[in-house]
């Protein structure tokens, strides 16, 4: 891999590769909803980048929603610590929708996400996250979309951070873990 221009990271995955993988999730999102619409809910903030692209690679009607929830620092989470910050706008009950992620991880937050939401009754409830690293897992939780599945290293850009920074590298790099803060 070759080195970014910004930071001097290393990329991961470049940004040709993400918008390709993002298609081809666009595409199967848009053959398994044929003939029907869709609510896609991004988990702020860090999906705020895969949602935006995400929603421009689908054909059928779809709409957006956003929900906030709390974040602690890596590591110092506790399981069933995850708050919500801001709720959803839209009436989800009887609707199709897709939880919007940049990485599923330990797996708290869509956990949270997906009980909250199944309270409303949705007609369908789906998880695309670009990112799965299976290898942190505390809570039995899968995506149906993913778009890379990755070890235990600490990635950024692309909508995800270091302490709020490199949220908008285009290409999703490598954090060493002696970084500087
Ligand atoms: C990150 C990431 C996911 C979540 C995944 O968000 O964007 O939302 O953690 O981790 P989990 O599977 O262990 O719950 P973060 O809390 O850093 O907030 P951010 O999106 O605002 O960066
Ligand atoms: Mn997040
Ligand atoms: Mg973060």
């Amino acid at each position: 891999s070759t080195p970014t221009a910004v930071a001097g990271l290393e990329i991961l995955f470049s940004r040709e590769q993400i918008h390709q993988r993002v298609a081809e999730i666009g595409r199967q999102i848009d053959q398994d909803f044929a003939g029907e619409r869709i609510i896609l809910v991004g988990v702020l903030k860090g999906a705020a980048i895969f949602l935006s692209d995400l929603a421009r690679n689908i054909s059928i009607e779809n709409t957006f929603d956003f929900v906030a929830v709390s974040s602690y620092g890596k590591g110092q989470r506790t399981s069933g610590a995850v708050r919500l910050i801001k709720d959803l706008d839209a009436h989800i009950e009887n609707k199709n929708v897709i939880i919007v992620e940049d990485i599923l991880d330990t797996g708290l937050t869509l956990c949270f996400l997906r009980s909250l939401f199944e309270q409303h009754k949705p007609r369908s409830l789906r998880i695309a996250a670009l990112l799965d690293k299976p290898s942190r897992r505390l809570e039995k939780i899968d995506a149906d979309y993913v778009g890379f599945t990755i070890p235990n290293q600490f990635v950024v850009g692309y909508g995800m951070d270091y302490a709020e920074r490199f949220r908008n590298l285009p290409d999703i790099c490598l954090m060493p873990p002696d970084f500087p803060e």
